[in-house]
């Protein structure tokens, strides 16, 4: 069997389950190279990265080195992403699976989007953008509900999420800015929250674009609520008066009917302000309409096992790593450019249970 020939770039929570994922379950294909930030995972065997057995091939910080090797695909988590890696990755002819921005790469900035589809086109290669949310939850299952639609008026997807729990706590407090002052959680507030908010911007557009909503706009906006008492997440101290708790809601209105609405109720501390709505913990999906529908998703390392809460929060990463791990096979295959959750066949497990 012909392997595909794979690296993964940053093995953070979601790249290290991705690393993990390939070297337990996926025979069909070779790690080649790893990109990674921190100088202690540079010069190490990547198996040893992530707890398993070496792999006769050493991470890497110097992005040169992992332009220069040749493979199909890259499996792209850096906390913070670039659209110049992106274009590098895909005009020397790898294809790029990505959790960290391109859902809806035709909204994008116009600059940006024509640098990715020339950076394809020069290597002959494709860029795919998914996850949990951004991802499946805000984009496949959406469009996998509509499939039983006859018309719709309305999608909310609402998503409430206690960050305590959250492992990667340079995103929580350095990029989401939680434990800073209420007046700086804006849309603007700062060059990731805009970014961040861009994405979701991006997701009700895809919603919109792929429903024939006809949609004008997209709104971003956000109440930030303060913690009444000190909190010790991790080894990071949230101070009282500073951001615990952020709203956001992002609309996407046809004149002045809100059509598509991704709204997130996220806390830091426990502390749920009481004037919020009180959704279910993880993601709920209404389709008002006819029919109209409703989801639940959660994800949990069991629901029959007793087992660590760390465990249970980590399950999401897996979900977002394995969103765009199945989806190598149809990555590869697409044509160069721009290969959407929308253009992608349904992205299905590949080991499955693993007995075939
Ligand atoms: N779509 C979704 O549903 C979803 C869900 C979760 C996460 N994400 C996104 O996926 C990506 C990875 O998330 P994560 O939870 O794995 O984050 P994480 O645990 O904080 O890992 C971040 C990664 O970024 C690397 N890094 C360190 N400094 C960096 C820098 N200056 N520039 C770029 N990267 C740097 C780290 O490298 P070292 O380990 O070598 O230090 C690490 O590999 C992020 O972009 C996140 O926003 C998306």
């Amino acid at each position: 069997m012909n392997k595909r020939r794979v690296i993964v770039w940053g093995t953070g929570a979601v790249g290290a389950e991705a690393l993990q994922s390939i070297i337990d379950t996926r025979d069909d294909l070779h790690i080649v190279g790893v990109r990674v930030y921190s100088e202690q995972k540079a010069g190490v065997d990547v198996g040893d990265l992530v707890d398993r057995p070496g792999q006769g091939v050493v991470a890497t910080s110097d992005s040169a080195e992992i332009l220069a090797l040749e493979a199909d695909l890259v499996i792209y988590t850096p906390r913070t992403a670039s659209v110049t890696e992106v274009c590098q990755l895909l005009a020397s002819g790898k294809n790029v699976c990505t959790t960290a921005f391109l859902f809806h790469p035709r909204r994008v900035d116009p600059t940006d989007r024509d640098r990715v589809i020339a950076a394809c086109k020069a290597g002959g290669t494709s860029v795919h953008g998914s996850g949990l949310n951004p991802g499946n939850l805000s984009g496949v299952l959406p469009l996998a509900l509509s499939g039983m639609s006859k018309r719709i008026d309305k999608i909310t997807l609402q998503e409430r999420a206690d960050w305590s729990v959250y492992e990667s706590t340079s995103i929580t407090f350095d990029n989401m800015a939680f434990g800073e002052p209420l007046d700086m959680i804006s849309p603007t507030g700062s060059e990731f929250l805009a970014f961040n908010s861009s994405l979701f911007v991006e997701q009700v557009w895809f919603l919109a674009d792929a429903l024939n909503a006809d949609i004008d706009t997209v709104t971003a906006e956000v109440e930030a609520v303060a913690a009444v008492t000190d909190h010790l997440i991790f080894d990071h101290l949230l101070r009282a008066g500073t951001t615990a708790g952020q709203r956001w809601r992002w609309v996407g209105r046809r004149g002045d009917d809100e059509l598509i609405e991704i709204e997130a109720l996220w806390t830091v501390g426990g502390e749920d302000p009481p004037h919020w709505p009180r959704p279910r913990h993880g993601w709920t999906l209404t389709i008002e309409g006819e029919p109209s529908m409703q989801a639940h998703f959660i994800s949990l390392a069991s629901f029959t096992r007793e087992l660590p809460i760390a465990d249970h929060v980590h399950a999401a990463s897996v979900a977002t790593a394995m969103q765009i791990l199945n989806a190598i096979d149809a990555v590869c295959a697409a044509p160069p450019g721009l290969a959407t959750m929308a253009d992608l066949p349904l992205v299905r497990s590949h080991y499955g249970f693993g007995n075939g």
